[in-house]
């Protein structure tokens, strides 16, 4: 089993009575751990980690992060209003701006927020609109890295970040329009691994930044993965940790100032603490494969099908004992590529039965849809004090005609 210890204390049965079905539950003891471990990801004394907050916007959880010491990074004015309500501070938020318009980066700077640029043209756009102020310029180290193409962010084939040789264009807009480079950031890409992956953009990044006589911080990105197989070997947090703190101390050593260091985390803070649970409507079987049809469509879950992204997936109830077939577990989609999990060796299943998929507190809700007008489930929070929080509602249809004239 991934997490055996998931629902403790908890029926998972009821919640989706109470709840309905299909259902994000989502443990705040794990979401808690997973800030705290990111915090205390190097020694190094001036260090922030921002949540990147595109991997899961929910209130509560935003509301959380901030209580355990985390900051925020941004990626549109949307996700700055939200983290605004969720308490977090202008200082403490960070827009990393990507193809903005002039309004976009107005509602950030007007807050008092750190913008980060990371094109030629925005950079002309931001002297002109907003000349003799801070700023930060997203660079591409040439790393890059990822668990699909779809999500590498640095390199030559992305369309993110200044490379090192504009550099020397874009000191001729900073000097023209009276700016002041208060800041670097990277983000090689989503789902790292291994420490040296990570480490590799660190160095790749510190020498671009001593060009920069100015820096207040640099943000290093986000990116960290963690298992989504059962078994497969986490990130080594203690070897990335201890080598990025060498790398950390010396940089500041040579810079003659503990610049502040910023990582973005999204998926290592929220991914592991949450479950998609669903439930089977349906079994059929077509030729040799086998068709476990749920309510889990891909309007809640999109990564199988956007990424080939492996979830584990069991069943409930447990079924010890139960002969075992290759399922492939479907939703309610009208597209043929509505996968959950393909072939799995689950347990014989029965109509009613619940699905659990695994790790799905980064990149799910969020990324949820309404797509064949289908109503995004409720999200719930196992509380540390034992109790059930609503932490957001299900869709009604009513929603469905919200921003119509009817
Ligand atoms: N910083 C920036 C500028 C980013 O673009 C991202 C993610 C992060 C930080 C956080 O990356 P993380 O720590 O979560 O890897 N939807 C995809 C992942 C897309 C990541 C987009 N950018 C997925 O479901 O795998």
């Amino acid at each position: 089993m991934k997490n055996p210890s998931f629902f403790d204390g908890f029926d998972p049965f009821a919640l989706i009575q109470t709840y309905g079905s299909p259902l994000y539950v989502y443990r705040e003891s794990i979401f808690r751990e997973r800030c705290r471990e990111m915090m205390r990801l190097v020694t190094y004394p001036n260090f922030s980690v921002n949540y990147s907050v595109k991997a899961n916007t929910n209130l509560t959880l935003l509301k959380i992060a901030r209580e355990e010491g985390l900051h925020a990074d941004a990626m549109s004015p949307g996700e700055i209003f939200v983290e605004k309500a969720a308490g977090y501070t202008p200082p403490e938020i960070f827009f990393i701006s990507n193809n903005a318009s002039a309004e976009e980066l107005r509602f950030a700077v007007d807050q008092g927020i750190m913008v980060s640029i990371d094109s030629i043209s925005q950079l002309a756009l931001y002297g002109r609109t907003f000349p003799h102020t801070k700023v930060a310029l997203r660079i591409n180290s040439g790393v890059g890295a990822g668990h699909s193409d779809k999500v590498v962010t640095g390199g030559h084939k992305t369309k993110f970040a200044i490379l090192e040789e504009q550099l020397d264009e874009a000191l001729a807009i900073i000097e023209q329009y009276d700016l002041t480079v208060a800041g670097l950031n990277q983000h090689i890409g989503s789902f790292v691994l291994d420490p040296e992956t990570y480490l590799s953009g660190v160095r790749a990044l510190l020498p671009i930044a001593m060009r920069f006589k100015d820096l207040e911080f640099i943000d290093l990105g986000g990116g960290f993965g963690m298992p989504y197989q059962a078994g497969q070997p986490r990130l080594d947090l203690k070897e990335l940790g201890e080598a990025l703190d060498v790398l950390l101390y010396d940089f500041a050593k040579n810079y003659g100032r503990m610049v502040q260091f910023k990582i973005e985390p999204g998926r290592y803070i929220s991914a592991e603490c949450c479950v998609l649970v669903g439930t089977v409507n349906a079994l059929k079987s077509n030729g040799d494969d086998l068709y476990c049809g749920t309510d889990l469509g891909f309007n809640n879950l999109i990564r199988p099908v956007l990424y080939d992204a492996y979830h584990e997936v069991e069943t409930l109830p447990k079924r010890e004992g139960a002969p075992v077939h290759p399922y492939n577990v479907v939703g309610n989609i009208c597209e043929s590529g509505d996968i959950v999990a393909a072939e799995r060796p689950l347990p014989e299943m029965k109509e009613g039965d619940l699905v659990v998929v695994y790790d799905t507190g980064a990149y799910g809700y969020s990324m949820s849809s309404q797509y064949n007008n289908r109503l995004r489930p409720a999200e719930v929070l196992l509380g540390e004090d034992g109790q059930v929080k609503l932490i957001r509602r299900r869709d009604t249809l009513e929603d469905l005609l919200r921003n119509f004239e009817v």
